[in-house]
């Protein structure tokens, strides 16, 4: 067998293009949805990410604001800039991006977004939000993975649905969402003892730790759908996922690609929430 690849990129253009229609019609009533992100520091991913954010906000149509900090600048200064945005009008949603500097208290600087500005969906009240399902924010990720399995047709109720990483960004509201769809969820981590038992079980496996290749082919359940949230870059300059892509796609039904994966539904999942943040208007 060889495994359907599910194209995040197709996709994640139809969704902004949804996006920008939304924008239009906010635009007639006077309103334009604004982002603003925030990148403290110059690591060279984050300012990988942050460009193409705002670049897919001007091309829907979404102000954007890019705020650039030193990476010595105070926690207490970058909670000023987060004030500021946080009593902007103009702006609708706030992304501080991350990781932060390692001088800085990442939670503390998340809490102090506007829960109603959190278009990231890391704030304590959205996550709790989440949990409780009454979600205001999804996080990007996950909600762009719900999206790509829902235009697979994937069958959620009563699947198997294993993750592997239990992060606050990727693994806990994936596992959030998925049980909500009505899985039964597995959320591994990197004490799980035997990783290819709990894999193999998986009608649905969404892999994202950070780590190449530490899902090979011999782990997956042939006709299992496999979703690979890892960018990381080869020995030999490549971009490859998590998941080992040429065993993997043998066993699969289905699986995303890295690049052109789940990388392209998250921002454009990032879009969807600025949007709605305007859309739903001032709290
Ligand atoms: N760093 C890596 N992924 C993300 C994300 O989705 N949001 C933010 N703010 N920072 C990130």
């Amino acid at each position: 067998m060889t495994a359907r690849l599910i194209d995040g990129k197709a996709l994640s253009d139809t969704v902004k293009s949804d996006v920008s229609k939304r924008v239009l019609s906010l635009k007639e009533q006077g309103i334009v949805p604004g982002l603003a992100v925030v990148l403290v520091g110059e690591d060279p991913a984050s300012q990988v990410y942050v460009r193409n954010k705002a670049a897919a906000c001007d091309k829907a149509g979404l102000h954007s604001r890019v705020i650039r900090l030193a990476s010595d600048t105070t926690e207490g200064e970058l909670l000023d800039v987060v004030h500021e945005l946080n009593a902007d009008t103009t702006i609708h949603g706030i992304l501080v991006q991350l990781p932060l500097p390692a001088h800085m208290d990442a939670s503390l600087v998340i809490e102090a977004i506007s829960a109603d500005k959190d278009v990231d969906g890391f704030h304590i009240s959205n996550a709790g939000l989440l949990m409780t399902g009454q979600p205001l924010f999804r996080p990007c990720t996950p909600y762009g993975i719900m999206k790509m399995l829902e235009a697979e047709n994937v069958s959620l109720r009563g699947a198997e649905a294993v993750i592997v990483g239990a992060s606050n960004i990727v693994g806990k509201p994936m596992a959030m969402l998925l049980l909500a769809a009505g899985a039964t969820v597995t959320l591994c981590n990197s004490k799980t003892r035997d990783l290819g038992a709990q894999t193999r079980r998986a009608d649905v496996l969404v892999v994202a730790t950070g780590k190449p290749g530490i899902v090979t082919g011999d782990m997956i359940k042939p006709g299992a759908v496999v979703i690979d949230v890892g960018i990381n870059r080869s020995a030999d300059g490549r971009l490859v996922g998590d998941v080992d892509f040429e065993s993997a796609k043998a066993v699969a039904a289905a699986i995303t690609p890295v690049p052109g994966g789940v990388g392209p539904m998250t921002i454009a999942m990032l879009l969807v929430n600025t949007v709605e943040a305007a859309e739903r208007g001032p709290a």
